[in-house]
């Protein structure tokens, strides 16, 4: 990132000096709360052409180490935090702020050069979600890392242009819009599915599909990543099994008794190994076609299908409803960050549409 074009190198040395320090203080207190991350630095070069002196903010993500990285130790006897479940009983991590160590992680992925397909779906009139919806991407969403966004929609001339970080790139992918909002809904399964099968195979690692009336606004990296991922409900953390909006009817292809089911997970954020997300997006579609058949169709849509596949597919990681929170439901203490929100707004007004 260019911060300044030129000065004399002994300015730019004591301002590189300062910009650190400060980049340091600051963020020594985010560290608190685990959030800090010490991948930034600031270098000035010279320009060969014309002898300019630059001061530069340099990304060096890709220069971390493993071998050499100092940080705390990991301690059995203090968990960072006890308030909330971490690990399912399939000992599958749950995902909360204070647990992990965001340079490891980024570490670890960039010496893998993970590559990250981002889809969302702009039917109809939630195209005016899109450009906030990518925006605040480019600014929280795998920062430093290889990203593709696979935009759905029926109206690719309402998408607007965006300028994206390297390493970053946007496909426009047009989609017919189906009449009733639960059909786009369910028909996103079969899209998802068949541009896995036809084209994300072959360009991405994994795959990350987020509700488009969402944006994001604190980091979200590759501490989500894992071959099948789910995202706890924000309604329902706190929830009996009992009070979950399951499917309850037994010929439905959704179906999950009362005393059945782990959590209940939001069907506005789930990821996984592109080829994990080809089975989850095959299942769910299928299940789909067979309650339709039945002239049935499941309480809450693609919802209800997708708890039902991580029912027998448990996932191998779980996020924890800081990543799909709506504000609707407040700020318990639990809930320290809230990286991904719903965007208010009068749904009636766009679904109609
Ligand atoms: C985006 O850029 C292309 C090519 O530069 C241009 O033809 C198109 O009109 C632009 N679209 C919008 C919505 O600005
Ligand atoms: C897709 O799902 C259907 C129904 O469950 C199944 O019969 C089929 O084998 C699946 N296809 C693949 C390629 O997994």
């Amino acid at each position: 990132m260019e911060i300044r074009d030129t000065f004399s190198r002994r300015r730019c040395y004591i301002l590189a000096a300062f910009s650190f320090v400060f980049t340091f203080l600051f963020g020594w207190y985010g560290l608190k709360s685990s959030e800090w991350h010490p991948s930034i630095i600031f270098r000035c070069t010279v320009n060969n052409t014309s002898d300019d002196i630059r001061l530069s903010r340099l990304d060096l993500l890709s220069d971390v180490r493993l071998d050499r990285m100092v940080y705390a130790k990991p301690d059995v006897l203090q968990p960072p935090r006890t308030d909330v479940l971490t690990i399912t009983p399939w000992l599958a991590p749950i995902v909360w702020n204070g647990f992990y160590n965001r340079d490891i992680l980024n570490a670890q992925y960039h010496q893998a050069g993970v590559r990250i397909g981002l889809t969302v779906f702009a039917i109809k009139k939630y195209v005016i979600f899109i450009k906030d919806y990518i925006e605040t991407a480019e600014k929280f969403f795998m920062v430093g890392h290889k990203v593709n966004y696979y935009i759905f929609t029926d109206r690719p001339n309402d998408i607007p242009n965006f300028t994206l970080a390297e390493g970053r790139s946007l496909s426009v992918l047009e989609v017919p819009g189906y009449k009733r909002w639960q059909d786009v809904t369910m028909r996103r399964m079969q899209m998802i599915r068949d541009h896995t099968r036809d084209r994300f195979v072959n360009e991405v690692d994994y795959l990350v599909c987020i509700d488009v009336d969402m944006v994001f606004s604190e980091h979200i990296g590759v501490e989500i990543l894992g071959d099948v991922v789910g995202v706890i409900h924000p309604g329902f953390f706190g929830a009996s099994r009992k009070a979950y909006t399951h499917e309850r009817r037994p010929e439905s292809a959704g179906y999950i008794a009362v005393d059945e089911g782990d959590f209940y997970y939001t069907g506005c954020f789930f990821g996984g190994a592109v080829e994990d997300i080809y089975k989850l997006t095959n299942f769910t579609h299928h299940a789909m076609l067979a309650d339709k058949a039945k002239n049935m169709e499941a309480l809450w849509h693609d919802e209800s299908y997708l708890n039902k596949y991580f029912l027998s597919h448990k996932p191998t990681k779980v996020l924890s409803p800081e990543y799909a929170w709506n504000n609707y439901y407040g700020s318990p203490a639990v809930v320290k960050v809230k990286r991904l929100l719903h965007v208010d707004k009068d749904f009636k007004a766009v679904r109609s549409n």
